[in-house]
Protein backbone atom coordinates (compact mmCIF):
# COMPACT_ATOMS: atom_id res chain seq x y z
CA UNK A 1 0.00 0.00 0.00
CA UNK A 2 1.67 3.44 -1.08
CA UNK A 3 1.46 6.34 0.55
CA UNK A 4 0.28 9.79 -0.44
CA UNK A 5 1.92 11.57 -3.31
CA UNK A 6 1.63 15.08 -4.80
CA UNK A 7 -0.14 14.59 -8.00
CA UNK A 8 -0.84 18.59 -9.28
CA UNK A 9 -1.81 21.71 -7.11
CA UNK A 10 -3.38 20.79 -4.50
CA UNK A 11 -3.85 17.12 -5.62
CA UNK A 12 -3.06 14.32 -4.03
CA UNK A 13 -3.37 10.38 -4.56
CA UNK A 14 -2.82 7.24 -3.06
CA UNK A 15 -3.24 3.90 -4.44
CA UNK A 16 -5.15 1.01 -2.46
CA UNK A 17 -4.89 -2.42 -1.84
CA UNK A 18 -5.24 -5.26 -4.41
CA UNK A 19 -8.68 -5.98 -4.99
CA UNK A 20 -10.92 -7.91 -7.65
CA UNK A 21 -13.88 -7.26 -9.61
CA UNK A 22 -15.11 -9.14 -12.75
CA UNK A 23 -12.22 -11.87 -12.15
CA UNK A 24 -9.28 -9.98 -12.18
CA UNK A 25 -7.01 -8.30 -9.34
CA UNK A 26 -5.97 -4.68 -9.84
CA UNK A 27 -5.29 -1.89 -7.44
CA UNK A 28 -7.49 1.37 -7.11
CA UNK A 29 -6.35 5.10 -6.61
CA UNK A 30 -8.15 7.51 -4.19
CA UNK A 31 -7.88 11.04 -4.98
CA UNK A 32 -7.30 14.05 -2.75
CA UNK A 33 -8.20 17.48 -3.36
CA UNK A 34 -7.67 20.59 -1.16
CA UNK A 35 -10.37 23.56 -1.61
CA UNK A 36 -10.04 26.59 -1.72
CA UNK A 37 -11.96 26.75 1.47
CA UNK A 38 -9.09 24.67 3.23
CA UNK A 39 -11.57 21.37 3.36
CA UNK A 40 -10.50 18.28 1.58
CA UNK A 41 -12.92 16.85 -1.08
CA UNK A 42 -12.00 12.60 -1.18
CA UNK A 43 -12.89 11.03 -4.15
CA UNK A 44 -12.99 6.85 -4.17
CA UNK A 45 -11.39 6.60 -1.00
CA UNK A 46 -9.31 3.01 -0.07
CA UNK A 47 -8.14 2.12 2.96
CA UNK A 48 -4.92 3.51 4.18
CA UNK A 49 -2.46 3.08 7.15
CA UNK A 50 -2.10 5.24 9.91
CA UNK A 51 0.55 7.08 8.53
CA UNK A 52 -1.10 7.94 5.53
CA UNK A 53 -4.23 8.99 7.25
CA UNK A 54 -2.32 11.88 9.67
CA UNK A 55 -0.99 13.34 6.39
CA UNK A 56 -4.24 13.59 4.96
CA UNK A 57 -5.32 15.11 8.01
CA UNK A 58 -3.04 17.47 8.53
CA UNK A 59 -4.01 18.77 4.83
CA UNK A 60 -6.87 19.89 6.43
CA UNK A 61 -10.86 18.72 7.52
CA UNK A 62 -12.25 16.07 5.49
CA UNK A 63 -15.14 18.49 4.39
CA UNK A 64 -16.69 15.50 1.50
CA UNK A 65 -16.66 11.75 0.95
CA UNK A 66 -17.19 11.16 -2.93
CA UNK A 67 -17.82 7.81 -4.80
CA UNK A 68 -18.07 8.74 -8.81
CA UNK A 69 -18.83 5.46 -9.70
CA UNK A 70 -21.62 3.20 -8.39
CA UNK A 71 -18.95 0.67 -8.27
CA UNK A 72 -17.00 2.24 -5.64
CA UNK A 73 -19.76 3.37 -3.45
CA UNK A 74 -18.39 0.49 -0.98
CA UNK A 75 -15.31 2.20 -0.30
CA UNK A 76 -17.48 5.10 1.46
CA UNK A 77 -18.32 3.29 4.56
CA UNK A 78 -15.14 3.34 6.38
CA UNK A 79 -14.05 6.71 5.72
CA UNK A 80 -17.66 7.90 7.27
CA UNK A 81 -16.86 6.23 10.10
CA UNK A 82 -13.64 7.97 10.43
CA UNK A 83 -15.00 10.66 9.03
CA UNK A 84 -18.85 11.24 10.37
CA UNK A 85 -18.87 14.57 9.69
CA UNK A 86 -17.83 14.55 6.16
CA UNK A 87 -20.72 14.89 3.85
CA UNK A 88 -21.31 11.74 1.29
CA UNK A 89 -21.98 11.87 -2.04
CA UNK A 90 -22.57 8.68 -4.76
CA UNK A 91 -23.17 8.89 -8.35
CA UNK A 92 -26.98 7.50 -9.31
CA UNK A 93 -27.68 4.47 -8.33
CA UNK A 94 -28.03 1.82 -10.80
CA UNK A 95 -28.65 -2.20 -10.26
CA UNK A 96 -24.43 -2.22 -10.88
CA UNK A 97 -23.83 -0.25 -7.50
CA UNK A 98 -21.88 -1.93 -5.13
CA UNK A 99 -22.83 -0.79 -1.23
CA UNK A 100 -22.05 -1.79 2.00
CA UNK A 101 -24.92 -0.93 4.20
CA UNK A 102 -26.52 2.34 4.59
CA UNK A 103 -25.03 6.02 4.52
CA UNK A 104 -26.78 9.41 4.76
CA UNK A 105 -26.22 10.71 1.78
CA UNK A 106 -25.79 14.13 1.31
CA UNK A 107 -27.03 14.00 -2.37
CA UNK A 108 -26.44 12.50 -5.72
CA UNK A 109 -23.51 13.55 -8.34
CA UNK A 110 -25.01 15.28 -11.63
CA UNK A 111 -23.84 17.81 -13.91
CA UNK A 112 -23.96 20.56 -11.79
CA UNK A 113 -21.67 20.91 -9.06
CA UNK A 114 -22.40 21.12 -5.61
CA UNK A 115 -21.95 24.49 -4.09
CA UNK A 116 -19.50 23.20 -1.47
CA UNK A 117 -17.01 22.51 -3.96
CA UNK A 118 -18.11 24.05 -7.69
CA UNK A 119 -15.00 26.86 -7.75
CA UNK A 120 -13.14 24.38 -7.22
CA UNK A 121 -14.40 21.68 -9.40
CA UNK A 122 -16.98 20.94 -13.08
CA UNK A 123 -18.30 18.06 -13.37
CA UNK A 124 -20.13 15.59 -15.41
CA UNK A 125 -22.74 12.80 -15.54
CA UNK A 126 -21.31 10.37 -18.42
CA UNK A 127 -24.57 9.74 -19.33
CA UNK A 128 -25.73 6.76 -22.20
CA UNK A 129 -25.28 3.52 -19.89
CA UNK A 130 -27.80 2.37 -17.87
CA UNK A 131 -25.26 0.06 -15.60
CA UNK A 132 -22.62 2.85 -14.82
CA UNK A 133 -23.22 6.85 -14.76
CA UNK A 134 -19.78 7.81 -13.39
CA UNK A 135 -19.19 11.35 -12.75
CA UNK A 136 -16.11 13.08 -14.07
CA UNK A 137 -14.52 16.34 -12.55
CA UNK A 138 -12.74 18.58 -13.53
CA UNK A 139 -10.12 20.44 -11.41
CA UNK A 140 -9.56 24.01 -12.91
CA UNK A 141 -6.64 25.17 -11.19
CA UNK A 142 -4.68 22.37 -11.79
CA UNK A 143 -6.47 21.51 -15.54
CA UNK A 144 -6.50 17.94 -14.25
CA UNK A 145 -9.69 15.78 -15.12
CA UNK A 146 -10.47 13.11 -12.48
CA UNK A 147 -11.93 10.17 -13.63
CA UNK A 148 -12.11 6.58 -12.15
CA UNK A 149 -13.20 3.23 -14.16
CA UNK A 150 -14.45 4.87 -17.50
CA UNK A 151 -10.82 4.49 -18.71
CA UNK A 152 -8.09 1.81 -17.48
CA UNK A 153 -4.83 0.89 -18.02
CA UNK A 154 -4.03 -2.75 -16.49
CA UNK A 155 -0.14 -4.35 -17.48
CA UNK A 156 0.16 -7.25 -18.52
CA UNK A 157 1.36 -9.77 -15.67
CA UNK A 158 4.18 -12.79 -16.29
CA UNK A 159 2.87 -16.13 -15.24
CA UNK A 160 -1.02 -14.95 -15.55
CA UNK A 161 -1.97 -15.94 -19.21
CA UNK A 162 -5.77 -16.30 -18.45
CA UNK A 163 -5.53 -12.69 -17.03
CA UNK A 164 -3.51 -10.93 -19.39
CA UNK A 165 -5.86 -12.49 -22.43
CA UNK A 166 -9.47 -10.75 -20.47
CA UNK A 167 -7.34 -7.48 -20.07
CA UNK A 168 -6.11 -7.56 -23.80
CA UNK A 169 -9.69 -8.52 -25.26
CA UNK A 170 -11.24 -6.12 -22.81
CA UNK A 171 -9.22 -3.26 -24.35
CA UNK A 172 -7.26 -2.15 -21.30
CA UNK A 173 -4.07 -3.53 -21.67
CA UNK A 174 -0.97 -1.63 -20.99
CA UNK A 175 0.58 1.13 -22.41
CA UNK A 176 -2.86 2.30 -24.03
CA UNK A 177 -5.69 1.37 -22.00
CA UNK A 178 -8.95 2.25 -23.10
CA UNK A 179 -12.72 2.11 -22.27
CA UNK A 180 -13.48 -1.57 -21.03
CA UNK A 181 -15.14 -3.62 -23.49
CA UNK A 182 -18.09 -4.70 -20.82
CA UNK A 183 -18.34 -0.83 -20.85
CA UNK A 184 -18.43 0.02 -23.83
CA UNK A 185 -21.04 -2.45 -24.53
CA UNK A 186 -23.34 -1.16 -22.13
CA UNK A 187 -23.60 2.30 -23.73
CA UNK A 188 -26.27 1.82 -25.28
CA UNK A 189 -27.57 5.29 -25.86
CA UNK A 190 -24.59 6.42 -27.85
CA UNK A 191 -25.78 9.94 -28.77
CA UNK A 192 -26.17 10.57 -24.48
CA UNK A 193 -22.92 9.49 -24.47
CA UNK A 194 -21.31 11.59 -26.92
CA UNK A 195 -22.56 14.80 -25.37
CA UNK A 196 -21.45 13.96 -22.33
CA UNK A 197 -17.96 13.08 -24.58
CA UNK A 198 -18.44 16.64 -25.94
CA UNK A 199 -18.67 18.07 -22.34
CA UNK A 200 -15.55 16.52 -21.25
CA UNK A 201 -13.40 17.39 -24.04
CA UNK A 202 -14.73 21.35 -23.87
CA UNK A 203 -12.54 21.29 -20.67
CA UNK A 204 -9.02 23.04 -21.03
CA UNK A 205 -7.03 19.66 -19.25
CA UNK A 206 -4.08 18.15 -19.08
CA UNK A 207 -3.79 15.98 -16.60
CA UNK A 208 -5.49 13.18 -15.92
CA UNK A 209 -6.24 11.14 -12.98
CA UNK A 210 -7.57 7.68 -13.32
CA UNK A 211 -8.32 5.06 -10.37
CA UNK A 212 -7.20 1.69 -12.60
CA UNK A 213 -3.79 2.74 -14.59
CA UNK A 214 -1.15 4.87 -14.52
CA UNK A 215 -2.29 8.52 -14.00
CA UNK A 216 -1.47 10.70 -17.12
CA UNK A 217 0.79 14.07 -16.29
CA UNK A 218 0.79 15.56 -19.83
CA UNK A 219 -1.39 16.09 -23.28
CA UNK A 220 -4.25 14.13 -21.50
CA UNK A 221 -6.75 15.29 -23.54
CA UNK A 222 -5.33 13.10 -26.48
CA UNK A 223 -5.23 10.21 -24.63
CA UNK A 224 -9.01 10.75 -23.64
CA UNK A 225 -9.33 11.24 -27.45
CA UNK A 226 -7.92 8.08 -28.19
CA UNK A 227 -9.66 6.34 -25.58
CA UNK A 228 -12.87 7.37 -26.68
CA UNK A 229 -12.32 6.53 -30.33
CA UNK A 230 -14.99 4.08 -30.54
CA UNK A 231 -17.57 6.40 -29.33
CA UNK A 232 -17.21 8.54 -32.24
CA UNK A 233 -17.48 6.30 -35.12
FE1 LIG B 1 -13.11 0.90 -10.06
Amino acid sequence: MSDLSAFAESIWIVDGPTVRDMGVMFTARMTVVKLCNGSLWVNSPVPVGSATLERIIELGPVGYLVAATPRHVWRLAAWHKLFPEAQVWAARPTPFTLENGKLPFTGILGDLAPEGWADNLDQLAFKGNPLIEEVVFFHKRSRTVILDDLIQVHPILEGRPFRNVLIRLGGIACPHGGVGLDIRLSFIRRNLARQSLRKLLSWDFDRLVIAHGPCIEKNAKAFVEQAFRWLAR
